[in-house]
């Protein structure tokens, strides 16, 4: 028999204690086992960013990750973050920009843009700059790059950024 191990979690707000086999991922845990199947599955591999998901703040690919490894943690996941009547504003300004296409890499890229204005006003340092001193910037450039790991087969890229603009400027991060 697969080795199993008690693990309890916070996922959206709500407390889960579960006997898990010690293979899951996160991502299985919370689609196959919990049916909050908004966390998509692309590649399984860590290379397509629709599983990401919040991890105790920051955000993490829940395919690279083993449930039982979370025991503790607080997860949220695109339905912790809005519902279609109370859309956060990360998902008002993908509507408004037609930030989508088939969407299916969107609750990734919601998830990841979220946490990417929270590292930018956080101070994380710059990937395009590299400078370890001074607060990233937030640019165009900037934003591309820290989204790089979310990737979008419909290609809605320009749209979804202009969205993530208009959220920052929105929450008053500098320019
Ligand atoms: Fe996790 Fe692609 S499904 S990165
Ligand atoms: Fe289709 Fe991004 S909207 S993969």
């Amino acid at each position: 028999a697969a080795a199993t191990s008690p693990v309890r979690l916070t996922i959206n707000g709500m407390d889960q204690a579960l006997t898990l086999d010690n293979r899951v991922s996160l991502l299985d845990l919370l689609r196959e086992h919990l049916h909050l199947t908004g966390t998509k599955k692309g590649c399984d591999h860590g290379q397509c960013g629709a599983c990401t998901v919040i991890v105790n703040g920051r955000r993490i690919n829940s395919c690279l990750t083993l449930a039982v490894m979370h025991d503790g943690d607080e997860v949220t996941t695109i339905e912790g973050i809005g519902t279609p009547d109370h859309l956060d504003p990360m998902q008002a300004a993908f509507v408004a920009h037609d930030g989508y296409q088939c969407g299916y890499c969107t609750p990734g890229q919601i998830c990841s843009a979220r946490a990417v204005l929270e590292e930018i006003a956080a101070g994380i340092p710059s990937h395009v700059t590299g400078d370890l001193n001074a607060p990233p910037p937030l640019s165009a450039e900037e934003i591309r790059e820290r989204m790089s790991g979310n990737l979008c087969r419909c290609g809605a890229y320009a749209n979804m950024l202009e969205a993530i603009l208009e959220v920052a400027d929105t929450q008053g991060l500098p320019a």
